[in-house]
């Protein structure tokens, strides 16, 4: 429709997707061939069945099930360089001018990868796809959850070289969400802010847990940002406090409803936060397993919300005005 060609040329910026969730059925079957890597006999085997099973997760944890082991079949630098290539020339023809993107350092190490073939190949990716695309790109460090966040400093100091590069300008946290509240990261995030002045922050809250999740990235982590948020909208002073600060939540619809954080995508409070000033930006998350990219994802909005295009326009600007990126970028892409 004339819609769909709006929403494509509509300059998007994405800043919620994980690059070991653009890892495709197709591209996790070669590298298991390319790396002679064996999947566990409970992750299908074929193409056809690792669709079929990513259609019926039941939460999130189901989903991180998968995610981990499909992840296992990335070995070397340049299996990170294809994976995020491919991510990028996907973003690209959706329309995205700006990606800020998550990785899971930890679920690398923990397999005995070392960080500097993940971040070098995904910084090769990075400097490729700008050059070719035009696209701006920056690299955020997840701290696992689900892992004691003694490891996530050990993860942090490993880290160090490449965040004085620059190649690693962003920290966030990730992974299982209900019974791991942000304050027990709240060292990690102390210390990332004394090493290093230049870093932004933060924090996947409110996907699962309730808005107190939320609260706490604010309080206990000092996050510019929140991964999700959308359970934020269970409570007013929650909403008054993100509009009064301008705080980013970076929505992902189609994540959303494929771990049944929603029954509908309509039922995401979107119209609440345009009503409270509370600012959000449409993001993919883990594309390869919820069954569609950041397009797919603004028109699945536009579908259960149809918003006319005052809207949307105020969206993208949003999305802009909250991407970590220089004044001068943000005229470019206004
Ligand atoms: N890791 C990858 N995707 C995630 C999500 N939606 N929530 C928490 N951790 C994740
Ligand atoms: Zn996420």
């Amino acid at each position: 429709s004339d819609f769909d060609s709006f929403l494509t040329e509509l300059p998007k910026c994405e800043h919620h997707v994980h690059l070991e969730g653009t890892l495709s059925p197709e591209l996790l079957i070669d590298l298991a061939k390319r790396n002679n890597i064996k999947l566990p006999e409970e992750h299908p085997p074929t193409i056809e069945a690792l669709y079929d099973r990513y259609s019926k997760f039941s939460c999130l944890q189901d989903f991180l099930d998968h995610y981990y082991v499909g992840m296992s079949v990335l070995i070397y630098e340049k299996d990170f360089e294809d994976l995020a290539y491919n991510y990028f020339v996907k973003a690209h023809q959706d329309g995205v001018h700006h990606a800020e993107v998550f990785f899971d350092p930890q679920a690398h190490l923990e397999r005995g990868i070392k960080l500097t073939d993940v971040v070098s190949g995904i910084t090769k990716a990075r400097t490729r796809a700008e050059s070719d695309f035009g696209i701006t790109t920056k690299l955020i460090m997840c701290f696992l959850r689900h892992i004691p966040s003694s490891d996530a400093l050990t993860t942090l100091h490993a880290a160090v070289p490449h965040i004085t590069t620059g190649h690693i300008t962003g920290i966030g946290l990730d992974s299982s969400e209900l019974g791991f509240p942000p304050h027990l990261f709240k060292e990690a995030y102390a210390t990332a802010r004394e090493l290093n002045l230049e870093l932004n922050y933060t924090a996947h809250a409110g996907e699962e847990g309730d808005h107190t999740y939320v609260l706490g990235a604010l309080d206990d982590l000092k996050v510019e940002r929140i991964d999700h948020g959308i359970r934020s909208a269970d409570d007013d002073a929650t909403l008054k406090r993100l509009a009064a600060n301008n705080t980013l939540l970076t929505v992902c619809p189609m994540s959303n409803l494929k771990l049944r954080a929603v029954k509908s995508i309509g039922d995401i409070p979107l119209r609440k936060f345009l009503e409270y000033g509370v600012p959000f930006s449409i993001n993919s998350d883990d594309p390869a397993y919820f069954g569609g990219y950041i397009l797919d994802n603004y028109k699945e909005v536009h579908k259960h919300f149809n918003f006319d295009l005052a809207t949307w326009i105020k969206i993208a600007e949003n999305n802009i005005h909250g991407s970590w990126i220089n004044q001068d970028r943000k005229d470019v892409l206004l």
